[in-house]
């Protein structure tokens, strides 16, 4: 696959302009389509406009933000997609309409074009199952705001061609992007691995164990994330975060470790969605001071209880053959920015201290959320570590 490939682009919303962004930066020309023709039309001029910041700010040069713009050609129907030698699906997140899209895709494309779904939730197999040829669908996963974050999941379906795997990687990797390769299960890696930084952040704040500013200070100054669970849930927006949780429990049949917040649902219920609404978890029509945290010890034990339930999670995942560990190292580290990888983290820690400290929570709750992972209960008994 080189520079002369077509790359289409079905979507023109948040994530396919990114998209398109990123294949034309690539040097790839794009055929941009989306069911609204004043969507594409809207997207296409917003571009220009981004991409003469960049210029602007010495970030890319003024050929390179005006040849990126040039490359990409909006239209207004399916039937333009067929020279493409990949089709990037990221229309609106509903099965039946996605599968609706493949099927009609297959039929304007040749044979050998790549179908590429971004869905975050929905199963690749499920959506390939709508093509009579369901061997060349795969799950492409970008990060919001697809520009800037370098990770992509590259999701195979069940009857995926294992061929695509490797040919999108390098693609992706041609994009400068980082690709990592993940079983077709809920949630992928990140939106799987991640859920505990919400959930167990959430558990704490309902617990009374520690006010939301003080649980966002602790994981910021001592456990070195970026922003705190509750910002970043303010800033993803409650309805979202809220949705890609509840979709998560659901694939996983009610699993207790990916139960939903009811806080959290009446924050949705509220309308406090976030940073969008003008208030969350915090206000942001009038400014709100954090301050420094103050009880160290308290802020220590809430990223530890954190902490581990992340690490749970990112070794059941290996455990269970979603990923390599360094693809779920990466997918943290590159997708949602975490200070580290969570399984090297756990080396740094000791898997019997990770072990030790999931007993104590299991034992205290009597909940199946905190049952630890058999990968780390054998590394305990074994002595191994990740690395
Ligand atoms: N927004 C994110 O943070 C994010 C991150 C990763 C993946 N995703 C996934 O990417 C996909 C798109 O999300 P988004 O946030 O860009 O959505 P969006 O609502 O911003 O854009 C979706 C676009 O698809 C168009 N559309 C809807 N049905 C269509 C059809 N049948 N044919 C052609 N166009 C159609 C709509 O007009 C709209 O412009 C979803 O599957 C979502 O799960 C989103």
């Amino acid at each position: 696959m080189d520079k002369s490939m077509t790359v289409g682009v079905i979507g023109a919303g948040t994530m396919g302009i990114g998209i398109a962004q990123v294949a034309a930066q690539a040097g790839h020309n794009v055929v941009l389509y989306d069911a609204r023709e004043d969507v594409v039309k809207k997207a296409v001029a917003d571009l220009l406009g981004t991409l003469d910041k960049l210029a602007a700010k010495g970030k890319i040069s003024g050929e390179e933000a005006a040849a990126t713009h040039g490359r990409i050609k909006p239209v207004n129907n399916l039937k333009a997609l067929s020279g493409c030698g990949l089709v990037m699906e990221a229309i609106v997140e509903d099965l039946a309409i996605k599968k609706k899209v493949f099927a009609d895709l297959e039929k304007v494309t040749s044979a050998g074009t790549i179908l590429a779904t971004n869905t975050s939730s929905l199963s690749i197999t499920a959506i390939a199952a709508a093509c009579s040829d369901p061997s060349r669908i795969i799950g492409l996963h970008f990060f919001n705001p697809a520009p800037i974050l370098p990770l992509v999941e590259v999701v195979p379906g069940l009857a995926t061609d294992p061929k695509l795997v490797a040919q999108s990687s390098q693609l992706m990797a041609s994009w400068k992007k980082v690709p990592v390769i993940c079983k077709d299960t809920p949630g992928f890696i990140v939106n799987r691995v991640a859920r505990p930084f919400y959930g167990e952040a959430l558990r704490i704040h309902e617990e009374g164990i520690a006010d939301i500013p003080a649980i966002d200070r602790a994981m910021k100054e001592i456990g070195g994330f970026k922003m705190g669970p509750f910002e970043l849930m303010d800033l993803i927006g409650n309805d979202i975060n809220f949705a890609v949780t509840e979709s998560v429990f659901r694939a996983f049949f009610f699993d207790p470790r990916y139960k939903p917040s009811i806080t959290q649902q009446r924050m949705v219920e509220a309308g406090w969605l976030g940073r969008k609404s003008g208030r969350g978890y915090y206000r942001y029509d009038q400014g709100q001071e954090q301050g420094q945290e103050q009880d160290h010890a308290r802020g220590q034990e809430i990223v530890e209880r954190i902490l581990v339930m992340l690490i749970n999670e990112a070794a059941e995942a290996l455990n269970l053959g979603i990923a390599s560990r360094d693809d779920i190292d990466l997918a943290m580290t590159k997708g949602v920015s975490y200070p580290k990888g969570l399984l090297k983290w756990a080396d740094e820690k000791g898997i019997a201290e990770c072990l030790t400290k999931l007993e104590a929570l299991e034992e205290q709750y009597s909940e199946d959320r905190y049952r630890p992972s058999p990968l780390l209960r054998r590394m305990a008994r074994e002595g191994t570590t990740f690395y």
